[in-house]
């Protein structure tokens, strides 16, 4: 065959790169869990997919101006092939801007760091299309999958049946070639297994991930999102959490079944935080426990404890209330390097979903304000009494890094885990 009947070698780098991208993309799409514990996994995704589009647009240019190899077949079968390949050129382009668009307009802003390095800007849309990006996102996966089978079979029928050597034209050699296709296949299916089974449970229980956050889990940051950035994905992982999800979805539909067939009776009531409660914080420092508080929170809190689904809770805590005890170390604390009070003096915790874990365990997931910075952030509480008085205590694992607290030398020996513990009586 001549070399003019071979796409050329920016066109095949280019075929080769984005088709593992994009396979890879759609497994880690299903595969990512849809919480606070996925974040890392999130950020993975949105960082390859920005990637694929930037690589998109190269191709499509390079398609516009370098003249492809004429055609093998004509008929309609050719004609298919140009539909699909056509239609390929959209997906690669439409389904991360549909992405792009979906982050863009979520009602939780959640701030987008390309592999942890580049910030990607919201795109200015109104908040109104992101039900409409959401699905628009997910049926372009979908006809990404549809794309693929066929474009795939095309290939092999070309290759075996035809054997007029179509595959050799958008390669190098064979063997990465089988590999090639073998890799993207198994991507693709690995996505669609784990994930159909996650979102099985989704639809259970939206709510619902590693089940309960315990004070255990907190010690040692089990449960909580990885640090952004380089975090590379191991279907392994996903595995494991949808097993898990699994095992819990097993152990308890009894009570979710009832949560759900409960009609809360009209809006939950509303709580009063009474003086006298605490809200610590402590963090390791060269491995010893450094400790501290908040003297001055408060909160509106909405919940109804037997049907925590339609609770609606706000915290907000002055920044610079906060105490280690000591004065020095004290107006570190409200200084650029940590809270930084004077640009940020308050934080916000607003919830987005509580559910009751068991008896009188509360988890609630929300989103966490600090220092300019919205991620989700989820809290556990238990609530003891009845009637119009309650004790409320829980806990929280915060990543100060995710917030930028704690930067630069004086934070050199702190942990990157911050353990949240708060008790307070409320009256409704
Ligand atoms: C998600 C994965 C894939 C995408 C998005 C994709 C996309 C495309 C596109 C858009 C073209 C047209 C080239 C152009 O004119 O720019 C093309 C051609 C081609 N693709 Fe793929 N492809 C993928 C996977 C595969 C796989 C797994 C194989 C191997 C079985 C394959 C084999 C080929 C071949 C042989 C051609 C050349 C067809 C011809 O010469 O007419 N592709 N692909
Ligand atoms: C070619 C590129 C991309 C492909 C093939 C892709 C594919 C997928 C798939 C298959 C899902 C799971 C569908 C679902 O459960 O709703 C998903 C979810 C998601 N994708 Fe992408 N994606 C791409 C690019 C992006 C980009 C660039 C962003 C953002 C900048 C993004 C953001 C998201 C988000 C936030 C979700 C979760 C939606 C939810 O909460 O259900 N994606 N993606």
């Amino acid at each position: 065959m001549s070399t003019t009947q071979r796409y050329s070698t920016v066109a095949i780098v280019l075929h080769w790169l984005i088709a593992l991208a994009l396979a890879g993309e759609i497994a880690l799409g299903f595969a990512m869990p849809k919480d606070a514990s996925g974040f890392a996994l999130y950020q993975l995704h949105k960082s390859i997919g920005i990637t694929i589009l930037l690589l998109s647009l190269v191709r499509l240019g390079w398609r516009l101006t370098h003249r492809p190899p004429a055609q093998l077949e004509g008929g309609w079968e050719g004609k298919l092939a140009s539909l699909v390949h056509v239609l390929f050129y959209v997906v690669m382009i439409a389904t991360p801007l549909a992405g792009w668009a979906l982050v863009s307009t979520d009602p939780i802003n959640v701030p987008t760091v390309l592999f942890g390095v580049v910030p990607l800007p919201h795109l200015p849309l109104d908040a109104g299309i992101n039900d409409f990006a959401h699905e628009a996102h997910e049926i372009l996966a979908f006809v990404a999958i549809g794309l693929f089978v066929l474009h795939v079979v095309g290939a092999l029928r070309h290759h075996f049946l035809l054997k007029d050597g179509l595959l050799a034209r958008m390669s190098f050699d064979k063997g990465g070639m089988a590999l090639g296709l073998l890799a993207a296949v198994l991507l693709v299916g690995a996505g669609v297994f784990f994930g159909l089974g996650g979102s099985q449970e989704e639809e259970h229980d939206h709510a619902t991930d590693h089940g309960p956050a315990t004070t255990e889990d907190s010690v040692t940051g089990e449960g909580t999102p990885a640090d952004d950035g380089h975090d590379h994905v191991h279907e392994e992982d996903a595995e494991a959490a949808d097993s898990e999800e699994a095992a819990e979805e097993a152990a308890e539909p009894e009570a979710e079944e009832t949560a759900a067939a409960a009609e809360p009776a009209g809006p939950p009531p509303s709580w009063a935080i009474q003086p006298g409660g605490s809200l610590r914080f402590s963090v390791t420092n060269s491995g010893a426990a450094l400790n501290g508080r908040f003297a001055s929170w408060s909160g509106d809190i909405a919940m109804d404890p037997d049907a925590p689904e339609s609770a609606a809770i706000t915290i907000r805590v002055d920044l610079a209330s906060a105490t280690l005890g000591d004065a020095t170390q004290d107006s570190m604390l409200s200084g650029a390097d940590f809270f930084n009070t004077s640009s940020f003096p308050q934080a916000t915790w607003r919830s987005t979903s509580v559910r009751r874990v068991s008896g009188n365990r509360y988890e609630a997931n929300g989103t966490l304000t600090l220092k300019g910075v919205s991620r989700p952030q989820r809290i556990t509480f238990t609530l003891d009494g009845s009637g119009n008085s309650r004790s409320v205590s829980g806990s929280a694992t915060v990543d100060r890094n995710a917030f930028s607290v704690g930067v630069g030398d004086s934070a050199a020996n702190l942990g990157g885990n911050v353990t949240v513990n708060f008790t307070f009586d409320a009256r409704s």
